[in-house]
């Protein structure tokens, strides 16, 4: 019999981490197995303290469990210390009653309590101001070793970004960690391994200390929003082999020095002068670790290097010139003068970036176009020392495809191999891809992912350029369910919703950007500022994310986890509504952003969909998914209440919003669009809103006119509703305002506006023009899930058992998908051959789906390949 591996052993999703800080961390793995209905029957975790300690298993044995579960399995071993390696493995018992043992996988955890830090905060004896910044210091610490090292681990954080060295070699690859959180609440530490890098004798730490966003500039603000220097935390802890330990914290006993790194900040850009030495400035500052913060490790994978990218074109403009890597991409550049002939000492070059050239997208050949960074300066400068083979800025990104470069002291072009892109993000794992036959729509894809790839620095970004780069939760949620069709980004969001939890005001509101620069917000007791509560859309994120997350992964801790910010943000929402409506006319609160950037002809930034209508559907929306999560968490009184408050918010919002006639009013897309996504209207009203819908579209010449409250939902409501032609319609649309417009012009990420630039008008307001912003790119959802048609089941979150429906249309031939759902790899193809449309499956093991085919017949599929045709 063909057999079945266990595969992939993880620990909240990482595989073998270091530094967990979960008390009860949760397993996972992965079957694997060609036979037909291969199925998990039960499964026996086995966890010890030695990779060789099965046999009796000293921490856990959870003896035969029956059940298919193979993620999200909590540890329920002997308790958890710091500083522990738990080395587990898993049994499955397959349908047939045999059994496969998998490899031995590990996990580690962290310092589990606050007492385990001895180390203190140190920083420079110098602050800058809130213009002005000063050189980045850099700490020393000198150690001796004499007994031989058993294993050794780091832990370390900042208040601030940090990169250390020891005995010369850089640790770890982490980029701009320890990232942003409300650094007066919460920081993230992380954890190096470093047995291998020290030496018995000299021994010595370096660490460079960037502004990052605890200090540096945040989105339109000045510096020093949180304090006004950075400070480092670092703790490394030796075992030696005989048994005793040696401890180096962050301490006096430090050095601070000053040299060539002018100064670094994440907007505006690093300067660096080589010809500089480090110079000793004399000891540190310290101070002890505040009482109320609190060290916890990421969720998230951490923010890396991903990618590089060649330069494609270099072209001359004015004294200048500016490099085309071909892709808008987040990152930097990386300067290589190895192999280059001589670039003298002293030489210096400024960096400028931008997205796109003055001419428009489709130029390649003219200035950069820098107008829509508004204060963002996202240049670097550098002196070369006529030594170093390269260099790259450490504590800086920009958003940008082209390079302009000064200062190439040659008269001829550079060549492309000097400047090399370097691609930075969170680094989440590929989980899924959709082609098709059409090459504009695969190009949509691409951008669709570059354009999460470059906004997922850590937090959810509205956008990378600008002097904004902000966590705007309205962007978040409407985009959160596509990220999760292209990445794993499941450890991502449930990181993030911890720091909504840091977010939510006293009275329970959520802020419009989380984290929130405005930390005085937090304890304010009026709600008159986005900063205190986001409004419609936004605010909601602290529902939506959380529960898109639950249904695509089964992840039920992020639910349970938040459930009281849940419930306080609902608390908010009802005291602050009037007779069942939110953002009602004149309420004293901030009503929202409206339906943001729609092109709807109301002639407003903020569309012409009322805010009391967004707001009360929003509400109802809220209500309708807390009764949800109440249910799936076992608290049924809740679940009966707000579904109950669900019903009473929708008797008013078709009171108020539907016309006798069963039209909305006012009649534009975004307020159907949220009476049938959100379920507002009886069931009998739907057939014919849904077709007042498809009528408004062809009115506009085929065209939606929705901003971001109303674009992620049209191709799917129009779908469910019976509209799939015109969801095509859509698709295939070029003219502006359409997803393909910005794709015809040449675009490799998704678009801020609709009409960011068009050969009529140009430019659209450079206070408001990114080139990268992914809300529009939510399309992607339906692109898998009903143009592949690799759906979730509605009652079965986390593909255990899903739906496979693919629904031709428009002018595709084919189409192709797959996801790597935590079971194994989905995969949906077909091809459209005149009448005939040919299909493939893929069902991975432990899984089942239901299939309709376009011609209306359909199958139960079990684990396994399915492949057929069927005429349409
Ligand atoms: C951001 C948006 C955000 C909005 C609020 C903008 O400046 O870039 O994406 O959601 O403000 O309306």
């Amino acid at each position: 019999m063909i057999p079945l591996s266990v595969v992939d052993l993880r620990c909240e999703g990482f595989t073998s981490p270091l530094g967990l800080t979960e008390s009860r961390p949760r397993l996972g793995w992965r079957l694997e197995s060609k036979r037909e209905g291969a199925r998990q029957a039960a499964y026996r975790v086995l966890a010890s303290s030695s990779p060789d300690g099965f046999d009796v298993p000293e921490l856990w044995d959870s003896g035969r469990v029956e059940s298919s579960q193979t993620a999200f399995v909590d540890y329920e071993g002997a308790p958890l210390y710091s500083r522990e390696r738990v080395y587990f493995r898993v049994e499955v018992e397959d349908e047939t009653g045999v059994l496969t043992m998998s490899d031995t996988s590990w996990f580690e955890t962290g310092l589990l309590r606050k007492g385990d830090w001895s180390a203190q905060f140190i920083s420079a004896p110098l602050a800058g101001g809130p213009l002005s910044s000063p050189p980045v210091p850099r700490f020393r610490r000198a150690f001796e070793l004499e007994k031989p090292v058993k294993s050794a681990r780091l832990y370390a954080s900042a208040l601030g970004v940090y990169r250390l060295e020891l005995n010369g070699a850089r640790l770890g690859d982490e980029e701009l960690a320890p990232g942003w959180t409300d650094y007066h609440q919460s920081l993230r530490p992380q954890t190096f391994d470093v047995t291998r890098q020290l030496q018995s004798g000299a021994n010595s730490l370096h660490a460079l200390l960037g502004d990052g966003w605890a200090v540096g500039h945040i989105g339109w603000k000045a510096r020093q929003n949180y304090r006004d220097r950075p400070a480092l935390l670092l703790q490394l802890e030796i075992e030696c082999e005989d048994g005793t330990r040696e401890v180096v914290v962050s301490d006096e006993n430090w050095t601070c020095e000053f040299g060539p790194m002018l100064g670094s900040d994440l907007l505006m850009g690093e300067s660096h002068n080589a010809l500089l030495p480090w110079r000793a400035m004399g000891g540190v500052e310290v101070a002890p670790l505040p009482d109320a913060l609190q060290l916890r490790a990421s969720l998230a994978p951490p923010v890396r290097a991903t990618q590089e990218l060649e330069a494609q074109s270099v072209h001359r403009s004015g004294g200048k010139w500016v490099f085309d890597f071909g892709q808008n991409l987040v990152g930097r550049v990386r300067l290589c003068f190895a192999g280059l002939g001589s670039v003298e000492a002293g030489t210096t070059f400024a960096l400028r970036f931008a997205e796109v050239l003055a001419g428009g997208p489709s130029d390649l050949n003219g200035p950069i176009y820098t107008d829509n960074l508004r204060a963002a300066r996202q240049s670097d400068v550098y002196t070369h020392d006529g030594i170093a083979d390269s260099w790259e800025p450490l504590f800086s990104f920009h958003g940008f495809r082209f390079l302009e470069l000064s200062g190439w002291p040659h008269k001829e072009a550079p060549p492309l191999e000097l400047a090399t892109a370097v691609v930075l993000g969170t680094d989440m794992e590929r989980t899924g891809d959709f082609t098709c036959s059409d090459p504009l729509i695969n190009q949509l894809q691409r951008n669709i992912d570059w354009g999460w790839r470059g906004n997922s620095l850590d937090i959810p970004t509205d956008c990378p350029q600008r002097d904004e780069r902000l966590g705007w939760t309205g962007d978040a949620q409407v985009f959160c369910e596509t990220s999760l069709w292209n990445r794993q980004a499941r450890g991502f969001w449930a990181e993030w919703a911890r720091q909504i939890r840091d977010a939510q005001t006293c009275e329970g509101g959520i802020p419009c950007t989380v984290p929130n620069p405005d930390t005085g917000a937090l304890a304010a007791s009026q709600h008159a500022s986005a900063w205190q509560d986001g409004g419609p859309a936004w605010s909601d994120a602290v529902l939506i994310c959380p529960w898109t997350v639950y249904r695509a992964t089964g992840d039920k801790r992020v639910l349970l986890e938040n459930y009281d910010v849940f419930t306080h943000y609902l608390d908010w929402l009802q005291s602050s509504a009037k007779d069942n409506l939110r953002c009602f006319d004149g309420c004293p609160y901030f009503p929202g952003f409206g339906d943001w950037l729609a092109l709807d002809g109301s002639g407003h930034t903020e569309g012409g969909t009322p805010k009391e209508l967004i707001g009360t559907a929003f509400y109802a929306h809220a209500a309708g998914l807390l009764s949800q999560i109440a249910r799936v968490t076992g608290k049924s009184d809740d679940a009966k209440r707000y579904a109950a408050l669900f019903d009473s918010i929708k008797t008013t919002f078709c009171a108020r919003f539907v016309t006798p006639e069963g039209r909305l009013s006012p009649p534009f897309q975004t307020p159907y669009l949220l009476a049938l996504e959100f379920n507002l209207v009886p069931d009998e009203l739907r057939p014919k809103l849904a077709l007042e819908l498809a009528r408004e579209i062809k009115r506009r010449g085929d065209k939606l006119s929705t901003g971001f409250v109303g674009s992620p939902y049209i191709n799917s409501v129009l779908t469910r509703e019976g509209h799939l032609d015109t969801a095509y319609t859509l698709l295939h649309q070029t003219g502006w305002p359409s997803w393909l417009y910005a794709v015809t012009q040449g675009a490799t990420t998704i678009w801020e506006r609709w009409d960011g630039w068009t050969s009529e008008k140009g430019f659209q307001d450079a206070g408001m023009n990114s080139f990268n912003h992914y809300a529009y790119g939510a399309v992607g959802a339906w692109l898998y899930s009903q143009v592949a048609g690799i759906a979730l089941d509605p009652q079965v979150p986390g593909y255990a058992r899903f739906v496979l429906a693919p629904k031709p249309g428009g002018q595709l031939t084919s189409a192709k998908a797959y996801l790597n759902t935590l079971h194994g790899r989905i995969e949906s193809e077909w091809h459209l051959d005149g009448g005939k449309f040919s299909y493939r499956f893929v069902v991975p093991p432990n899984t089942s789906a239901k299939v309709s085919l376009p011609d209306g017949s359909g199958f139960e599929a079990v684990a396994g390949v399915w492949e057929g045709a069927v005429e349409i």
